[in-house]
């Protein structure tokens, strides 16, 4: 298909079907616009909106997100998970405060200079706020792309994927960007789906080629395939008089930075350490929390010490980390299944 007339299908479309009322759509400021690609880069928009909303009101603009502590910035990100994401975030606020004056860029090429801002958002952020003719291209964009065009080659490898970012700069239209460009965003994310695409309603059936080969599924082609892994691990809550003990996890790996429970490597492990404790402990349900990598099973236990016990025979033995009072632990960023448990067992 001309390049022309899939630009001119997507923009139809996206005027007749896409999305027009997300409330980053109806701004120019890159700030709004920056966040919302950022929260939207591995998260769903429904679970997005409620995120975005309260965000804003605590970080009303750049320099209220680069004056805040990284603590508050990671309990307002708390529960939609990929944390490095609001690191980088606090991190690229204190770059444009610091190094810009307080403006985002206005260029896609510059944009992507900053913490945290790849190409494709780069040019999201360029194209919806300053009109410019950049190409994006995230997971939901490869699938369009590929499967209309038939595209064999591997992302996988850096040569496929450079082949691709090509193809999408070569349908770039000359005109109304923005719409095209959430055009792709929403076909991505509506229509051509992973399995199951809706291939009935998308406007570029008629010469898609992944449909007319009848596999779209087959697209994108990337043979690098994520192998699962399975972890298991010991978790201690820790409490004294309702305070409650809580570890920041190291700066790189799982929930990097945020507050959580000691983490032990089992169950035997926890339990040897936990002999020569005063008070008791019970063990509790585990949790199963599925990550990017692997499946990870945590065994809390639950263990209560004596209202006079010296407490720092045990803390000295634990990650570092300090007591928090009752309801105090919940204003940090906790990893989710963390704050699930302590709302379930108050
Ligand atoms: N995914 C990434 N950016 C998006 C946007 N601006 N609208 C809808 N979904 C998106």
């Amino acid at each position: 298909m001309p390049a022309g007339a899939f630009a001119r299908r997507v923009q139809r479309w996206q005027r007749e079907h896409g999305r027009h009322d997300l409330p980053w759509q109806g701004t120019r400021d890159p700030y709004r616009v920056w966040l919302s690609e950022v929260m939207l880069q591995q998260t769903q928009v429904a679970t997005v909106l409620g995120y975005y909303a309260r965000f804003l009101e605590r970080f009303p603009d750049v320099q209220a997100l680069a004056a805040a502590p990284l603590d508050e910035v990671l309990a307002a990100w708390s529960g939609l998970g990929y944390y490095s994401r609001a690191r980088h975030l606090h991190r690229c606020a204190i770059a444009v405060v610091g190094a810009h004056g307080g403006r985002f860029p206005g260029t896609s090429a510059a944009l992507e200079t900053l913490p945290g801002i790849g190409r494709s958002t780069a040019a999201a952020i360029a194209v919806f706020c300053f009109g410019e003719r950049a190409a994006i291209l995230d997971g939901n964009v490869e699938r369009v792309l590929t499967r209309a065009t038939g595209f064999e080659a591997d992302l996988a490898q850096a040569a496929g994927r450079r082949a691709l970012w090509q193809a999408a700069v070569e349908r770039l239209p000359a005109r109304d960007v923005e719409a095209y460009t959430q055009g792709l965003m929403d076909l991505g994310s509506a229509v051509c789906l992973v399995r199951r695409p809706l291939c009935e309603a998308c406007p570029l059936r008629t010469d898609c080629v992944a449909h007319a080969q009848g596999r779209p599924e087959a697209y994108p082609v990337k043979t690098r395939k994520l192998r699962r892994g399975r972890r298991s691990n010991a978790w201690l809550w820790l409490e004294q008089g309702g305070r409650i003990w809580l570890s920041r996890r190291p700066e790189s790996g799982v929930w990097a930075g945020l507050w959580s429970l000691p983490e032990f490597e089992s169950v035997p492990a926890l339990e040897a350490a936990a002999g020569a404790w005063p008070g008791h402990g019970s063990w509790l349900p585990p949790l199963e929390h599925a990550l990017t990598h692997f499946d990870w099973t945590l065994q809390p236990l639950r263990w209560r010490l004596p209202p006079r016990a010296r407490s720092a025979a045990v803390t000295q033995g634990l990650p570092e980390g300090r007591w928090f009072e009752p309801g105090a632990a919940l204003q940090m960023g906790l990893p989710a299944p963390l704050r699930r448990l302590l709302d379930a067992h108050p």
